[in-house]
């Protein structure tokens, strides 16, 4: 009997019919999103299951899938899954390394040069009919923070740390880093989380949502942040406290933030960040542009793919589940 696979919302390209023509593909309703709390009835019998990053994969939604034999998300990054659950069921998780570096850091970058000249805030400006004779063009009119030859602090220096520092690198600024791992990058100068505080004009966060980095930007790690510098957050919305963020917004201790991921997504409209006119936000468009999504997408197939085949998921999170 073909195994039963659930894919939790529906994907583009071919490689989809790929994988129905193995097993007995369910597909989910776009944007129903899962979770224990509404399981559809034949998840119990799953073998299979394709998820996105908004599907919440806990404890109490794989005890009441006793058959499940693998997970694949279309993901780099796997915080909504119980990895550790997953391992003790010697269960394989698959996810997407790689492809979506470019895309993530062109929209860190994005969103670092948006919050320094107030290009979110300056189209609201011209859209409102608020540009008058009077302010045609002034000297200090809608100035915003120099981004070449200030210093990017970068925080994670993994492949999407190390795409940001190249960015950074040919905007004329100069670059530290902090990373738990200590990892080594020409043209990088390695510091102390708090040096990097301390120095930088830019920081941008590039670490995965851990245990060791959720809340990393807390009240006291924004105190220490150099004055009138910016934040900007294309990792996880778990890793700042966004309320620390907004005081510090509305006290003028930091210039402005570009934010593309949030700690509840969709941001909720009562957000203390929306009220900052100097906050940028993206919908946690980071990896979206076609052709980093199709690649995204081809990933995660091939790793469900090699699931039902019984081979080893070629990115796999946590590849201590195949013993040999
Ligand atoms: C995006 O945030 C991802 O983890 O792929």
């Amino acid at each position: 009997m073909s195994p039963l696979v659930y894919l939790t919302t529906p994907l583009p390209g071919d490689g989809v019919a790929e994988l129905a023509a193995l097993c007995d593909l369910r597909v989910g309703e776009a944007g129903a999103g899962l979770s224990a709390a509404n399981p559809p009835a034949f998840l119990k019998r799953c073998r299979g299951l394709l998820c996105l990053l908004g599907d919440r994969i806990d404890r109490a939604l794989l005890d009441g899938m006793p058959d499940l034999e693998f997970v694949s998300s279309v993901s780099v990054g796997v915080d909504h899954v119980d990895l550790q659950a997953l391992t003790e069921r010697e269960i394989p998780l698959g996810h997407t390394p790689g492809v979506l570096v470019d895309a993530t850091a062109d929209t860190a970058f994005a969103l670092l040069l948006a919050a320094a000249r107030r290009v979110a805030e300056a189209d609201r400006f011209v859209r409102a009919g608020q540009w008058r004779a009077e302010s045609r063009w002034a000297p200090d009119f809608f100035l915003g923070k120099d981004v070449s030859g200030a210093t990017l602090g970068i925080v994670g220096l993994g492949a999407i740390g190390q795409a940001m520092a190249r960015r950074a690198a040919a905007f004329n600024m100069r670059v530290i880093a902090w990373s738990r791992s200590g990892r080594e990058v020409p043209g990088v100068e390695n510091v102390s989380l708090e040096a990097l505080l301390l120095r930088s004009d830019f920081v941008s966060v590039h670490v995965a949502l851990c245990d060791a980095t959720r809340n990393l930007f807390d009240a006291e790690r924004i105190a220490m942040m150099k004055p009138g510098a910016v934040l900007v957050n294309t990792a996880r919305g778990g890793i700042v406290d966004e309320v620390a963020l907004a005081t510090a917004l509305t006290e003028n201790r930091l210039f402005a933030a570009g934010l593309d991921v949030f700690e509840q997504e969709p941001l909720a409209p009562e957000s203390p960040l929306l009220h900052h006119p100097r906050a940028v936000f993206t919908p946690h468009i980071g990896s979206a542009t076609r052709l980093t999504r199709a690649a995204m997408v081809h990933i995660a197939i091939q790793n469900a793919l090699a699931a039902v085949q019984g081979r080893r998921m070629p990115h796999c999170a946590n590849p201590e589940v195949y013993k040999n």
